[in-house]
């Protein structure tokens, strides 16, 4: 069974090509990506509208680019999967056209997607994947969250930010240090070069007892520090260490009390903010104390693409979810992921 992948949720369109033996077990053919950072850093941050026709615009180059890379053709594709949401709306609806459209025209079906679950099931897509059960720590510019993930289909929220994403604070706070976007990477690099503990923020709710994170108060308390002030180099650079050890530090602490509430021995971490050095280093320190694996999704894969899109449709079909017949377009720009747990589906793999 082969499975195309249509993802357009935000700044990237990617395009997958992923077979599923009948053995269960599957393998990615081909997919193609294209980022539109470039195109948003002149306004730092993205512009929906410049978004959604550009997606337009790249579709079907790199659904080309796919089918060539993967020696296939679009008579070989047996469904169409796509993220449904959330995400922006207009970037969203070209996906989904698309696929519905391309879908109808090959008398194919669809299988509209979360964007979360693509996140949550790419560490499948890894040379040596974690095995069913484990714990997500889901760390992006649009979503933190943490989550047990026990098979297909199988989700369970256990902690989410009140406010800003990980990676909203990265971006937010580095816009504020005069960073360019995305503010994540060159917040990390800036924070490499500054002085442990000579700058100090709080840690948000990082005593609250429960798996929640609140980062918007960061922001301010880096904007009440730095307002009106002339920073030397060395004095952002600290800035940039402070932000950096908080945010890392709460991810971390939460991270390792989901498991040792669940009692899990694997922890996967996908999002762009999980590319952060210093997390990866504590968490892996941290970890190897706990006897606990960490994976973390090759770098292509934490981002958004659409490799865990094809992946998610093909292990939702393998796990016995019905296809949907393609033609009619609804999609969800707003999609808590608790409704998509609440879907029939099936037992745990
Ligand atoms: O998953 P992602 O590519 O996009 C979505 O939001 O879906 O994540 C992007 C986020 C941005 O906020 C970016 O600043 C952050 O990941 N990021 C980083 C690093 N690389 C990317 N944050 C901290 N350190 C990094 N090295
Ligand atoms: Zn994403």
């Amino acid at each position: 069974m082969l499975v195309l992948g249509i993802e357009s949720s935000c700044d990237e369109t990617g395009i997958a090509l992923y077979e599923m033996g009948e053995n269960g077990r599957g393998a990615l053919l081909g997919h193609a990506l294209h980022s539109q950072i470039a195109m948003h850093r002149e306004y730092g941050g993205v512009v929906p509208e410049l978004a959604s026709r550009d997606h337009i615009r790249r579709v079907v180059p790199l659904l080309r680019q796919a089918l060539v890379d993967s020696g296939k053709s679009l008579a070989d594709v047996d469904a169409v999967a796509y993220t449904q949401g959330p995400g922006l709306a207009g970037a969203l609806l070209v996906g989904a056209a698309f696929a519905e459209g391309l879908a109808t025209a090959l008398g194919k079906p669809t299988v509209p997607l979360h964007h979360l679950e693509g996140h949550l099931l790419s560490p499948l897509l890894s040379a040596s994947p974690p095995s069913f059960p484990f714990i997500a720590l889901l760390v992006s510019g649009g979503h933190t969250q943490i989550m047990r993930v026990s098979g297909v289909g199988h989700y369970e929220l256990l902690g989410e930010t009140l406010d800003d994403a990980a990676g909203e604070a990265f971006d937010k706070t580095a816009k504020l240090l005069g960073l360019g976007y995305p503010g994540g990477p060159a917040l990390a690099q800036l924070a490499a070069s500054g002085r442990p503990e000579a700058v100090t923020f709080p840690r948000p709710m990082l005593h609250s007892g429960d798996l929640d994170f609140s980062f918007s108060g960061l922001k301010t308390a880096v904007l009440t520090h730095v307002r009106g002030k002339e920073l030397d180099e060395q004095t952002r650079a600290d800035v940039a260490r402070a932000v950096q050890d908080a945010i890392v530090d709460v991810l971390v602490a939460k991270a390792m009390a989901a498991i040792k509430k669940t009692g899990m021995k694997q922890l996967v971490v996908a999002g762009g903010v999980g590319a952060n050095r210093e997390l990866r280093q504590r968490l892996n320190a941290k970890a190897v104390k706990a006897r606990v694996q960490v994976y973390y999704p090759e770098l292509e894969f934490c981002t958004d693409n659409g490799a865990m899109i094809a992946l998610a449709g093909a292990l939702r079909l393998a796990a016995g979810n019905p296809a949907k017949p393609a033609g009619a377009i609804a999609i969800k720009p707003r999609w808590p992921l608790a409704d998509l747990t609440g879907q029939p589906d099936s037992p745990p793999a």
